[in-house]
């Protein structure tokens, strides 16, 4: 009887890590998701394809400021795989250097937030915070084909 107790335990748990996984997995891709739009928003404006607006580039450095402190916590030992995660191994292989990275795209973002007054200065900062995009999905993110 205990060690029927026990089994159910143990599948219960493992359920419930599984359900937890596939939650995370969707989490940080919405994130991600969102900052794909808020990236794109800022790049155009940089490149000035979009009239600069202050307004939205401030929202969607907000944007980026949310993914930038959120996401690192939704990488558990579980949700390596599934999801369709495009997340690579050497993520867990490397957790110290991955979240320093998203430390670096806060503090980047932060910085930017605090110097875009206008046009003139948001183009200056802005190639700084798209940096951290690349560099990460470099090295941790598998390509879409
Ligand atoms: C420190 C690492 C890191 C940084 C910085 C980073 N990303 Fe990502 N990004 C990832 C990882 C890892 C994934 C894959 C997540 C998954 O599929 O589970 C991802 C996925 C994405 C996706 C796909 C989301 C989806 O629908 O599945 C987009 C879009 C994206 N990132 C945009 C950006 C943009 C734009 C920036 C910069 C403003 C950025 N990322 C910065 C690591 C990073």
């Amino acid at each position: 009887m205990k060690r029927l107790v026990l089994l159910v335990t143990i599948t219960l748990a493992c359920g419930t890590a599984g359900v937890w996984a596939a939650d995370v997995i969707a989490q940080r891709r919405e994130l991600m998701h969102a900052d794909g739009i808020a990236a794109k928003k800022l790049f155009d404006m940089s490149k000035g394809t979009v009239p600069f607006d202050l307004a939205v580039a401030q929202a969607s450095l907000k944007t980026l400021a949310n993914g930038a402190e959120k996401t690192p916590l939704l990488f558990p030992d579980d949700s390596k795989t599934g999801g369709g995660t495009a997340a690579l191994p050497a993520i867990w292989q490397n957790k110290t250097d991955f979240n320093a990275r998203f430390t670096k795209f806060g503090k980047d973002v932060a910085e930017a937030i605090a110097k875009t007054k206008d046009e003139a200065s948001f183009k200056d900062i802005a190639p700084k915070v798209f940096e951290n995009c690349g560099g990460c999905h470099e090295l941790y993110k598998a390509k879409s084909s």
